[in-house]
């Protein structure tokens, strides 16, 4: 069994990194935060309100979370397209301090970490979902580096950025993710450490395939 468990703040290129390696050493890969994503839609979409604990859970009652293949299903819905803007980040970091929220997350992310070979990311995947993953990452980079990382996408895209904002916001969710009360985003204690503020995405891809060869023995199909 080989489960790849990588945790960190937004903006680290967590993603990037975890699709790269599931293609180098043939795991799924699998994001949480899509979960948390499409939890944050859905109760935008209906009004319902993340301080409002019992009408979530209620709304939780008849929403169904599927992960495959690299696309997120709520409620039989691919939601890949509608779940990666400003609104719904602070929207799932918003809901995510709220148990049933993160029990309906961690349910599915625990039964698709027993039943295949997966490279998952997240906030708590090390130390609550997997703890004892075979290789457990802790990757970050300093907030104004994923600012600027962030500015630039949004550049290259043709879409408009301001980068004092974009800032502002990522170290406001990191302030949440890390204070909420219940599992909380911390470094396990014996998770590898990797800062990736110094590194392009090829460095961090190598850093990470080095790590997994180092503690398994698995090599990577090409580096
Ligand atoms: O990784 P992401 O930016 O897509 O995550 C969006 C939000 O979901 C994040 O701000 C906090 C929450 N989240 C979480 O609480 N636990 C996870 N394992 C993944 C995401």
């Amino acid at each position: 069994m080989l489960r790849v468990a990588i945790d960190g703040p937004g903006g680290t290129g967590k993603s990037s990194i975890a699709k790269a390696i599931a293609s180098l050493f043939g795991l799924e890969y699998i994001d949480t935060g899509a979960m948390y994503r499409s939890m944050g839609l859905k109760a935008l979409r209906k009004g319902v309100s993340p301080d409002d604990e019992e009408a979530v859970k209620k709304m939780l009652e008849d929403t169904t979370l599927d992960f495959r293949d690299n696309h997120m299903y709520l409620d039989g819905e691919d939601v890949g397209g509608l779940i990666r803007t400003n609104e719904i980040s602070m929207a799932a970091s918003n809901i995510s301090k709220l148990p049933c929220v993160r029990a309906k997350a961690d349910e599915l992310s625990k039964h698709l970490a027993a039943t295949r070979d997966v490279v998952m990311e997240g906030r708590d995947i090390t130390t609550v979902v997997i703890p004892d993953a075979e290789v457990k990452i802790f990757m970050t980079a300093a907030p104004e580096i994923r600012a600027e990382r962030r500015y630039r996408q949004l550049l290259e895209a043709g879409k408009p950025a301001d980068y004092d904002q974009i800032l502002e916001e990522i170290q406001k969710r990191d302030y949440q993710d890390s204070h909420r009360e219940l599992n909380p985003l911390r470094q396990a204690e014996d998770a590898e450490f990797l800062d990736t503020s110094e590194m392009d995405i090829d460095q961090v891809i190598k850093a990470v395939s080095d790590i997994i060869t180092a503690k398994t023995g698995v090599r990577p199909a090409e580096v």
